[in-house]
């Protein structure tokens, strides 16, 4: 039993029934499902707002989505998704309530932490981001010499970096154009440097971002910037209020960095990082597309939170999707699981998307504080096709390891693209083609029915069978990345459910961070450093010596 009472997950008769099922199931191939069934594609394809969700070319059956829905019953998952709805401390370890959707949420709508409806406090400052945000598009906020704004520069890492940086490129054809975005995140200076060695301090405005306000890569990156900043301004201070906001949870930190909380933008604790970016952690991303656009972007969150929350399993996209991943990781032995976006507005979405699941489910412990008997979180990557495909792809069609992946993909290219829109369809070629491969194959008499030399022909042969599931919307708009978006959060947390993990702590992050903290002085001032380890010790030291100390 676990802390609510539920049975250990691989003790559920549910569980062994998908075990005995997968082995039935066997070397079935896609080849004969859809033989045995013409209407299969339809059948396994659901409409959800502007999505379409084709996961026909995966390795189920009827039988394997009701042993799925079996699981997910018994599993808990609808009741966790309500307690996460109504406001309950979910995040057990951390005692928290889990809100990101109260963030897209209509603001007539009650939502309650703690007895206290949360509804105004997210639309006031959801208004105030949007009076800031029109401000500076339209030059009223003005930098320490009275120039316009020209440059926004976010400094934030993790939750406070990806999502705005993921979805300002995503969404960049809607932005202002005549507008320079970066995003900074690496405590590495290069990246700093490289942001702003173009950049006049005067037209400059910096976010600094961050839930804590005390992580050690955002200080040390929001003290560089304002240094450069003041070197800019014969070190007059006085210009930190007009070059500089916060957006954070803690007006403590905020204001003895030195940025007054008149200019910082809050948000709550009972929303994650990873979860932020639809939160005040978004208003870079809301300078460069706009309140409207950014609330389009919140309303097709909401769309996808409904949906989650009320469709039934043979309908509900993120609970089908978030239990095929179960089927592939837990009674395939799948180990990863590759995002493929057609669309190069998504190159960051995958990394995005790295966070968002690795941080959530990478846990071996149960929510009571047992060791789990099974796999969790997959390793999540990919990049845009087709640049994988010259690259990774021979891996997924011939390797050894089996890698469901999700192709994306729009059926209008961006309205910007002028004369170049005729080569969408070969883009969409792609993505078509790649999940035909990859499901049926080539067989070998196919092979040698175009006259391939006999020794040649194992080499040209494609097993198929490799699940796929294909994501269609007419274009990406605001609205559609907020239904992605909230698609595979929902997905993330159905995993986290079944697995019976604490999907919203990241307590693996901290060892690193501590270790670092106690290596910097033996690195810049050669302290001893109590119980290092020999290989450790020798790096340092050979560091010290390369860097001349
Ligand atoms: O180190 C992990 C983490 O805590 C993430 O969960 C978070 O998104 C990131 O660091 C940044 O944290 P903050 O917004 O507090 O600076």
């Amino acid at each position: 039993m676990n802390a609510e009472g539920r049975t250990r997950l691989d003790q559920m008769p549910e569980w062994q029934a998908l075990a005995e099922h997968r082995e039935e199931f066997g070397r079935t191939h896609l080849r004969r499902l859809f033989a045995d069934d013409p209407e299969r594609a339809e059948r396994y394809t659901l409409q959800v707002g502007d999505l379409s969700i084709d996961y026909s070319k995966n390795l189920v059956t009827d039988e394997t989505l009701r042993l799925l829905r079996q699981l997910a019953e018994a599993a808990g998952v609808a009741r966790l998704r309500d307690a996460m709805f109504d406001g309950e401390k979910i995040n057990v370890t951390e005692d928290r309530a889990v809100l990101h959707t109260a963030l897209r949420t209509p603001e007539s709508a009650t939502v309650r932490v703690d007895g206290e409806n949360v509804m105004p406090k997210v639309h006031q400052v959801l208004i105030r981001m949007g009076t800031f945000a029109t401000k500076v598009r339209e030059g009223h906020w003005v930098g320490h010499t009275g120039k316009r704004i020209k440059n926004v520069v976010n400094i934030g890492i993790g939750g406070s970096d990806l999502g705005p940086k993921m979805a300002y490129e995503a969404l960049r054809t809607y932005a202002r154009r005549d507008m320079v975005f970066r995003f900074v995140s690496n405590v590495d200076g290069s990246d700093l440097h490289e942001s702003v060695r173009d950049l006049d301090p005067a037209e400059t405005l910096f976010i600094v971002a961050s839930k804590t306000f005390t992580t050690i890569e955002t200080i040390t990156n929001a003290k560089a910037a304002r240094a450069w900043l003041l070197g800019a301004f014969d070190g007059d201070t006085s210009a930190v209020a007009k070059h500089f906001v916060a957006v954070s949870t803690n007006a403590e930190k905020v204001a003895e960095f030195g940025i007054n909380t008149d200019n910082m933008f809050e948000f709550w604790d009972w929303v994650g990082g990873r979860y932020s970016y639809d939160s005040a952690i978004g208003l870079s991303l809301m300078v460069a597309i706009g309140p409207e656009c950014f609330g389009d972007m919140l309303a097709g969150f909401h769309l996808m939170d409904e949906h989650f929350r009320t469709a039934p399993f043979e309908s509900n996209a993120p609970l089908l999707l978030g239990m095929l991943g179960i089927w592939y990781g837990n009674f395939h032995d799948a180990q990863s699981h590759a995002v493929l976006p057609y669309s190069h507005y998504l190159s960051q979405f995958t990394a995005y998307l790295q966070q968002l699941d690795m941080e959530s489910n990478g846990k071996s412990t149960t929510r009571g504080g047992q060791a789990v008997g099974w796999q969790t979180g997959p390793v999540v990557w990919g990049t845009p096709g087709t640049n994988g495909q010259h690259a990774y792809y021979q891996l997924l069609h011939q390797g050894t390891k089996m890698i469901p992946a999700d192709l994306i993909g729009f059926a209008e290219p961006l309205a910007e693209l002028g004369e170049l829109r005729d080569q969408h369809d070969l883009l969409m070629a792609n993505l078509f083609a790649q999940g035909q491969a990859l499901a049926f194959g080539k067989t070998a008499e196919e092979v040698r029915a175009e006259g391939v030399p006999e020794a040649q022909v194992p080499h040209r042969t494609f097993p198929g069978n490799r699940p796929t599931t294909t994501i269609l919307a007419s274009s990406l708009t605001p609205s559609v990345l907020g239904q992605l978006v909230a698609l595979y959060e929902h997905k993330v947390f159905v995993q986290g459910a079944v697995w019976d993990i604490d999907s919203f702590d990241q307590w693996g992050v901290e060892l690193g961070k501590v270790l670092a903290k106690r290596l910097e002085s033996a690195l810049t001032e050669g302290a001893e450093v109590a119980g290092l380890d020999a290989s450790t010790a020798a790096l340092v030291g050979r560091y010290r010596s390369l860097r001349g100390r």
